[in-house]
């Protein structure tokens, strides 16, 4: 990063003084935000286009900007540019770098444009560009989900409420809730690209510009779906940022869910699954330890990011109409939420796949704790019982099988009288894991056969998303 040479300056025009070496540094951006830079580069080629095909610059004006741009594309490509905290920002920095290799030219594309619509063009397009890659991520996830759902549509496990034992479920079923979260999140965010995607561009300080500008140009020049509305609101909004990182808070918030609960299953006192090595790391004192990280830290990861989300709600609060220089706080958030919003998703992408389920552990896991009390209760109220009766009745059942240490599926027959007469052989058909689950054979239910019906639903899903 080159030092200060105020004659460098865009704006020197007006002042006396050279900035202040630490408000130079305190009020740049240029270390954050030239990842923006092929943005920016895109913004300004279709703005010298425009401003070439309304006659405000002339065709070899707009070819030498254009060239100069393109070449500036290439060298910070390769890493051979010379970034300048004088010159403050990316917008900057490439400016005076076009007008350096292409002499006076250069100067004209800032014409009919304010860096406050430039900046706001580049982050809705870097944004957008990051929107699609999350997507494509969420949908691998969504795979891999799909994959192991399939593989262990039979698998008994128990079904939780409070942390308790509650009933029995499929772990496909169980993975099939992951799936529906990932499917409100994909949706949340085609939602929020749909809503950034409009071109800001053309708005210049605030006000709109005095040239005969062509916006619906630039606009479908960098794909946008149209030119925004309003010039004041144009240079100000952040809600795109704000949306992207609620919509992240809460994808991130069902990581966290997931990753909460493959921690806890990675444990002894669980058992449930087995994380790959390669996910996990080991103690550097404790011999036998393999600690699931991967989970942990993506359950980590999420206070970061909703931490993101209030940042940019608090930066934007209160501010005045129209571009104000807090917006340019909104990209360090913004830009780490992206990344660990990728990272994480990444992370489990690759690590979903190879999560193997403990089948034996799950389904003896389901055999403690009465998971089916609730199918024998069921069992009553078919053979004429209330439905209060019947609760009465299992109660005392599993009083009495925790005083007997022994799951309701092993008791006599004998057993059941002394809490009921109606109860017959036939109730050991209900009492077990298989019984109980594909009982449960309706939409949103946990049998075998919904899991299957559900994925094959969930595919189609994604075959649509993938081949739109
Ligand atoms: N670096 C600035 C930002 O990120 C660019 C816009 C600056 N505009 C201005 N009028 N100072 O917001």
């Amino acid at each position: 990063m080159s030092e200060s040479k105020d004659a460098d300056k865009l704006w020197g025009g007006r002042f006396s003084e050279p900035t202040d070496q630490f408000v130079e540094r305190f009020t740049a951006s240029v270390n954050f935000d030239q990842r923006l830079y092929r943005q920016d580069i895109a913004g300004s080629i279709a703005h010298a286009r425009m401003l070439e095909k309304v006659g405000v610059l002339t065709s070899d004006e707009a070819q030498q900007i254009i060239s100069g741009l393109q070449e500036i594309a290439g060298d910070i490509e390769v890493g051979n540019f010379q970034w300048s905290v004088a010159l403050e920002d990316v917008h900057m920095n490439i400016e005076a770098e076009l007008t350096r290799r292409i002499g006076i030219t250069g100067k004209k594309l800032h014409t009919g444009r304010s860096r406050n619509d430039q900046v706001a063009t580049d982050i809705r397009l870097y944004v957008r560009q990051e929107a699609d890659a999350i997507a494509g991520l969420i949908t691998r996830v969504q795979q891999g989900l799909l994959e192991l759902a399939e593989r262990e549509a039979d698998t008994i496990m128990p079904g939780f409420t409070h942390l308790q034992t509650a009933q029995p479920v499929t772990f496909g079923h169980h993975l099939m809730a992951w799936f529906e979260m990932l499917q409100r999140d994909f949706g949340r965010l085609a939602d929020c690209r749909k809503r950034l995607n409009l071109s800001p561009l053309g708005a210049a300080a605030l006000a709109g510009t005095s040239y005969p500008i062509d916006r619906h140009f630039t606009a479908s020049e960098l794909g946008f779906d149209g030119p925004t509305r309003n010039s004041l609101d144009s240079v100000s909004d952040r809600d795109f940022a704000i949306e992207l990182a609620a919509f992240a808070s809460i994808l991130l918030t069902h990581l966290s869910r997931f990753s909460e609960e493959l921690v806890l299953w990675a444990s002894s006192q669980f058992d449930f699954v087995d994380l790959p090595d390669k996910f996990c790391t080991g103690s550097s004192i404790m011999p036998q330890k393999k600690n699931p990280d991967v989970p942990e830290l993506v359950r980590g990861k999420t206070g970061r990011v909703t931490g993101h989300l209030v940042s940019l709600l608090t930066l934007m609060k209160s501010q005045p109409l129209a571009y104000n220089k807090d917006n340019q706080e909104d990209k360090e958030p913004l830009f780490d939420l992206l990344d660990t919003v990728r990272d994480c998703l990444k992370a489990y992408g690759d690590m979903v796949p190879e999560i193997r389920a403990k089948r034996d552990s799950m389904r003896q896991a389901a055999l403690r704790g009465y998971a089916t009390a609730t199918d024998l209760a069921d069992y009553l109220v078919k053979k004429g019982i209330a439905f209060r009766d019947a609760h009465e009745i299992v109660g005392k059942s599993v009083a009495y099988g925790i005083q007997q240490g022994r799951d309701l599926s092993e008791f006599e027959l004998a057993e059941f009288h002394q809490f009921s007469e109606t109860i017959a052989e036939d109730v050991f058909d209900f009492l077990t894991l298989e019984g109980s689950v594909n009982a449960r054979n309706h939409i949103g239910g946990t049998a075998p056969a919904q899991v299957r019906e559900a994925i094959k639903i969930a595919r189609a899903e994604l075959q649509a998303r993938t081949a739109d």
